[in-house]
């Protein structure tokens, strides 16, 4: 009896070990069939290169004497002060473990100096704003992300982890944190994955791709730009790899494309119990315990931003 199950225990074991080889000689496999990443051409590589933009606004010194837990860096357009304010009145509120940073370009179009007046003195007030100088605009969010990772290798490399996130999203700062502890350090880069993604041939998208700018015909795995987490390591070696990597206008899957010269892959994250994607990028209607178990909502105002936040960050632990 008692040999039988150890036997038994035995064949176990080995079966395991040889399914967990050849999973990782298949692995291994794969990794040698990527696409052989071949350096840009200069006129390519000046678009995204940080070399090419200068500082208008900076905070060099935000990181000099503290290390924070979770870093926020908020990609925003000059002119929506009113979502700063509102981020800067609840999750992004300055704290113990988090810093809070917002991202621009240079306003376009009409009115250009009465904005950029108002940016300096919103900038002097709250230290939290880093302007370059590219065109702030929706076709130019890749040069947007990429100079964000570029400033956070060089001015806050002790950060921990660190989330991307819109300024239209709802963040659960709470959890988010304490989900935090327990995950990897390095090379880890998680939030809502599309594995399945797909460039648009049709000229009338929005986010249309001609064969010329990107051969392929799918996308790898990316994490929707909504709002996504990673460990800090991952912000040098994603400017790094953005070197071999042709601009699309698409930010989140061109850190897709980044993540696959490095050879790292996102990870998809469920709730525990409730097994639903804690990166919900759909938009929800509030209730409180719902919410307390996600990360991430999609599709909030300013004004419903705080409204919200005022129930959320007192009634949350009661859940
Ligand atoms: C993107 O920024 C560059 C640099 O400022 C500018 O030359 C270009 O026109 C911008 N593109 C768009 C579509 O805004
Ligand atoms: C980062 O941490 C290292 C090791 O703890 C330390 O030597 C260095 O001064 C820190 N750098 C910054 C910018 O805080």
């Amino acid at each position: 009896m008692r040999t039988t199950y150890s036997w038994r225990l035995v064949r176990l074991l080995t079966v395991s070990a040889v399914l967990v080889l050849s999973a990782q000689l298949l692995v291994s496999s794969l990794s040698k069939h990527l696409p052989k990443p071949s350096p840009l051409t200069v006129v390519e590589d000046r678009l995204l290169s940080p070399e090419t933009y200068q500082y208008i606004l900076n905070q060099p010194a935000v990181c000099r004497d503290r290390s924070p837990f979770l870093f926020f860096m908020v990609p925003v357009a000059p002119e929506e002060a009113a979502a700063r304010e509102a981020i800067r009145n609840t999750w992004g509120a300055p704290g113990q473990d988090t810093l809070t940073l917002f991202y621009m370009g240079l306003v376009g179009g009409g009115q250009v100096s009465s904005i950029q007046g108002k940016l300096e003195d919103e900038s002097r007030k709250h230290a939290d704003i880093i302007q370059m100088n590219f065109q702030d605009s929706y076709q130019n969010l890749t040069i947007k992300i990429m100079m964000m990772m570029n400033w956070l290798a060089t001015y806050c490399p002790n950060a921990s982890y660190v989330m991307k996130v819109d300024a239209d999203i709802f963040v659960n700062v709470f959890y988010l944190i304490s989900w935090l502890r327990g995950s990897a350090r390095q090379g880890f880069i998680t939030g809502s994955v599309i594995s399945d993604g797909r460039p648009r041939r049709d000229s009338n998208s929005k986010w249309y791709l001609s064969e010329e700018e990107y051969p392929e015909d799918s996308f790898p795995p990316y994490v929707s730009g909504a709002g996504y987490v990673f460990s800090a390591d991952l912000a040098g070696r994603i400017s790094w790899a953005s070197r071999f990597v042709r601009m699309v206008s698409m930010e989140d899957v061109y850190v897709g494309l980044c993540l696959r010269v490095l050879g790292v892959r996102p990870v998809y994250s469920l709730g525990l119990l409730t097994l639903r994607n804690l990166f919900e990028i759909r938009n929800l209607e509030y209730n409180r315990c719902t919410f307390a178990k996600l990360i991430i909502v999609n599709g909030f105002k300013p004004s419903k931003l705080l409204h919200v936040w005022q129930d959320f960050s007192k009634g949350h632990s009661s859940c």
